[in-house]
């Protein structure tokens, strides 16, 4: 088995041959950190594992969005007042609806 290590870079669609790897990028800015995204990120990992999404998973600062958050951002689209409730919902549309 071969190892590849990807070097993510926010808001792009990686391809690794035929395989389209979605990125899911948390802020964790101080604003999306306190109000929520913690949880959410804990919430997207619980996701991925449940659901077998090929999914890459990583955090930023902030976006200067903090007034609309917590947001994540899934490939290059921003999604604001993400909340645990909605998450499963949301990133199922937005996985699959591309
Ligand atoms: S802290 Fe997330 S946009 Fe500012």
């Amino acid at each position: 088995m071969t190892l590849t290590v990807i070097h993510l870079k926010i808001g792009r669609i990686y391809t690794l041959g035929d395989y389209i790897v979605h990125v899911i990028t948390v802020c964790m800015g101080s604003s999306c950190f306190s109000r929520g995204n913690a949880h959410n990120a804990e919430c997207i990992k619980r996701y991925i594992a449940e659901t077998g999404q090929e999914v890459a998973l990583s955090g930023c600062l902030c976006r200067n969005e903090c007034k609309n958050g917590p947001n994540i951002i899934v490939d290059e689209k921003m999604i604001s007042q993400v909340s645990p409730e909605i998450l499963p919902d949301l990133l199922d549309q937005v996985l699959e609806n591309r």
